[in-house]
């Protein structure tokens, strides 16, 4: 092959909290990301017990797509997209979670945001959990601790499949499932389960409830997957994994193990997924630590049944980690055991920027599974400054993107993956996932926006918009 294929997608990432605001309008419920206020780099966001009058909660109105996404997928259309990932906010379709009959209202406010992306041949690319959940689920039901949020989600799934058969091909069932593993010390106090650790629970019992909770969730994709394939046979269904390869520090064998033991514990998920079981050293490690997990015969069966389409995954930065003598069974654990890259350089939220490592993602995902890939995140977050003249000069966003596709298409041509798209995180500034800030820009299209929440939120075009543009337009040759 010479290229990327004729039909490959190329298009953005984006997810509802982080750009459509409206988050009390159309009938939708509170969601997690609703309570959440505004940290910043080293300082973690805080989740309040429901709205609190005055506290700063930028996913409120985020860019408020909800009401310009006429223009912005214009916008969109102008760089040429193909494809648009975006989320479904569950509360806007269940605003509690545990409804039996879905908000009407909602479900048009998706019926016609996929028309308009659809006028201009944009596929939309959907993600059915991204970060977002009705907050009463949480309050109600303790989030993903709960094996009835199971038959929550696989309500909310039927109800969009069915809806929206004939608008939506490409969909994904739990965003970056597998960054929970590193949820102790994140900055972001829910997990990816909707789970709030309280002060009594343990690192021992933390970590038992993310993977409970991850089993629920894996049976539940898995469920949905079966679910989707007979709404629609033509569906492709994929899980989303966060990729962060972890690399050893240097080639002893003890740093060699390292790595083995600490890509065990991160990406065990895609086999699940795939594979439709769980792999042997995981049973081995949830027996050593005696987690006596809920996994019954039955959800066994599930996921052996419900296995994905396709592998969609985000990546940003590789890790790094190192054996040391008081660990000598390998115990990995994040982000304790992982060290600086000496060989690369970090961004200002102390990202390890290393475009090869995609070259090498994508080649381990291949290697390992086989599966279509789909890469539907990459990208440079950074602190963006808008000139007089309204423009903005984001010239290091347009190096790290070329690097990267420059890899990606190393991989495809040289080394025969088998790649679907590329959707570049963030295709227009939103709110950051991690902090809450505003000023952690990934676009190529600014928001007039501040992390007070003060600003226009007009729309410009940065340098990156029109290299993105031409970079499509020649479908990724000029690399
Ligand atoms: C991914 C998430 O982890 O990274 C996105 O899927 C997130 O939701 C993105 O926004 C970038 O992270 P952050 O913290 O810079 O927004």
């Amino acid at each position: 092959m010479s290229g990327f294929k004729k039909d490959f997608l190329w298009g953005g990432a984006v997810a509802v909290h982080q750009l459509e605001g409206g988050w009390n309008e159309g009938g939708k419920g509170i969601s997690i990301a609703d309570v959440m206020t505004a940290g910043e780099y080293g300082i973690s966001r805080e989740v309040t017990p429901g709205i609190i009058e005055g506290r700063n909660y930028p996913n409120h109105e985020a860019i408020d797509f909800f009401h310009r996404y006429k223009d912005d997928i214009k916008l969109f259309s102008e760089m040429g997209f193909t494809c648009f990932r975006t989320s479904i906010a569950w509360s806007r379709i269940f605003p509690e979670g545990d409804e039996l009959e879905p908000n009407e209202a909602g479900l048009q406010f998706y019926d016609n945001m996929f028309d308009e992306c659809l006028k201009y041949n944009i596929q939309p690319v959907i993600t059915l959990s991204h970060f977002e959940m009705p907050y009463h689920l949480v309050t109600e039901y303790g989030g993903w601790r709960n094996r009835k949020l199971i038959d929550f989600f696989l309500r909310f799934a039927k109800v969009v499949f069915t809806r929206y058969k004939s608008k939506v091909k490409y969909w994904m069932t739990f965003n970056e499932i597998n960054n929970q593993v590193n949820y102790r010390e994140s900055l972001c106090p829910f997990t990816n389960s909707g789970i709030l650790y309280s002060s009594d629970e343990d690192e021992y019992a933390r970590e038992r409830a993310m993977y409970q909770a991850v089993h629920y969730e894996l049976v539940a994709s898995a469920l949905v997957v079966d679910a989707g394939h007979l709404i629609n046979p033509d569906f492709k269904i994929g899980c989303m994994i966060a990729m962060c390869p972890i690399y050893p520090l240097t080639c002893s064998p003890g740093d060699m193990m390292m790595s083995v033991s600490a890509m065990h514990r991160r990406y065990w998920f895609t086999d699940v997924h795939v594979r439709g079981y769980y792999p042997q050293h995981m049973v081995n490690y949830f027996r050593k630590k005696g987690f006596e997990l809920d996994i019954t015969e039955s959800d066994i069966e599930i996921l052996q049944h419900g296995r994905v389409d396709y592998i969609g995954f985000s990546y940003y930065m590789s890790f790094v980690t190192q054996y040391t003598d008081d660990n000598p069974e390998f115990d990995y654990v994040e982000p304790a055991h992982l060290v600086n890259n000496p060989y690369i350089q970090t961004s200002d939220w102390g990202w390890q920027v290393d475009a090869m490592g995609l070259r090498y993602s994508l080649n381990w995902f291949w290697d390992h599974y086989q599966l279509p890939m789909f890469i539907v995140e990459n990208g440079f977050g950074a602190n963006d400054v808008q000139q007089a003249d309204g423009t903005v000069d984001d010239q290091y966003r347009i190096d790290y993107l070329t690097a990267h596709v420059s890899e990606m298409k190393k991989a495809v041509v040289e080394d025969g993956v088998d790649l679907i798209g590329y959707t570049p995180w963030g295709c227009i500034d939103l709110i950051s996932a991690g902090t809450g800030e505003m000023k952690k820009r990934y676009g190529m299209i600014y928001v007039d926006k501040d992390n007070d929440g003060n600003g226009s939120l007009n729309r410009s075009r940065k340098k990156s918009f029109y290299w993105y543009r031409d970079l499509i337009a020649d479908n990724g040759n000029t690399i």
